[in-house]
């Protein structure tokens, strides 16, 4: 990876953020960082180790006592927690519809953002989450809050699962992106909602390339 700006990327949940920044980072030979996997790793663990998700100092103690690791790999990033690697396990609807709780707790977020921040020194990077623009990287030199219709977004995510052979119904689907959604907007520590200086982007009937081009385009502008 090589020297460059920061690229900030928020949105909702199966907006394309990760496909799009993991992209544009290649592109750009900058670091990749899905700060979603690391609060997906989270609770993955916690589930498997049956913790009570109501307990936030459970949770919080198992945060700092956790070592969450991204390689890159072929295909986007290796997701590693403890060393063990849950890259396929993180994205299983059963993580899905429990990470909301799990990332709303302030004593969860407080490591995982030092590591987000430690991992974007050094340098170019593209990162994208739900507070990358207003709280991760404040000085972030592009800054984008990437959308899509909920139709759409359950769209693909529902052909993602079904490729996969994950056994769950469109509407199934659309139903836990809402709730998902709801929880991350209204939850008080680090809420989905666009940042004041955030550039709208609505990929609404927009294919991956062109979205890719679009954020080039960007980065270009501000000098990456
Ligand atoms: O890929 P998808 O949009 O489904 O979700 P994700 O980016 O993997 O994030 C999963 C969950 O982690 C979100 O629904 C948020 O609750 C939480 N998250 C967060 O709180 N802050 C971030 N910077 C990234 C994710
Ligand atoms: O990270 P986030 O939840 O925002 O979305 P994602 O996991 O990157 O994308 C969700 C799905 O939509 C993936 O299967 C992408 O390949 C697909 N996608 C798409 O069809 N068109 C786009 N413009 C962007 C993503």
């Amino acid at each position: 990876t090589k020297a460059g700006i920061q690229v900030a990327i928020d949105g909702p949940a199966g907006a394309g953020k990760s496909t799009v920044a993991r992209e544009v980072a290649r592109r750009l030979d900058y670091l990749y960082i899905d700060t979603g996997a690391m609060y997906r790793a989270l609770t993955w663990l916690a589930l498997q180790k049956d913790i009570d998700l109501n307990d936030e100092s459970a949770l919080s103690l198992l945060a700092e006592a956790t070592d969450i690791r991204l390689l890159p790999a072929l295909e986007g990033l290796k997701v590693l927690i403890n060393g063990q690697d849950v890259t396929d396990a993180i994205r299983l609807p059963e993580v899905s519809r429990h990470v909301s709780q799990v990332a709303a707790v302030a004593g969860v977020r407080v490591p995982m953002v030092r590591l987000q921040q430690r991992l974007a020194e050094e340098c170019g990077v593209v990162m994208d989450g739900r507070d990358i623009c207003a709280y991760v990287l404040p000085r972030a030199e592009v800054k984008i809050f990437l959308t899509a219709s909920i139709e759409e977004r359950a769209r693909r995510r529902y052909l993602e699962m079904s490729a996969k052979g994950v056994d769950i119904t469109l509407e199934q689907l659309q139903a836990d992106i809402a709730q998902r959604d709801k929880e991350d907007e209204c939850r008080d520590v680090a809420p989905l909602v666009k940042a004041e200086d955030a550039q709208l982007l609505d990929t609404t009937g927009m294919d991956r390339e062109a979205v890719v081009q679009q954020v080039l385009q960007m980065v270009h502008k501000a000098g990456g």
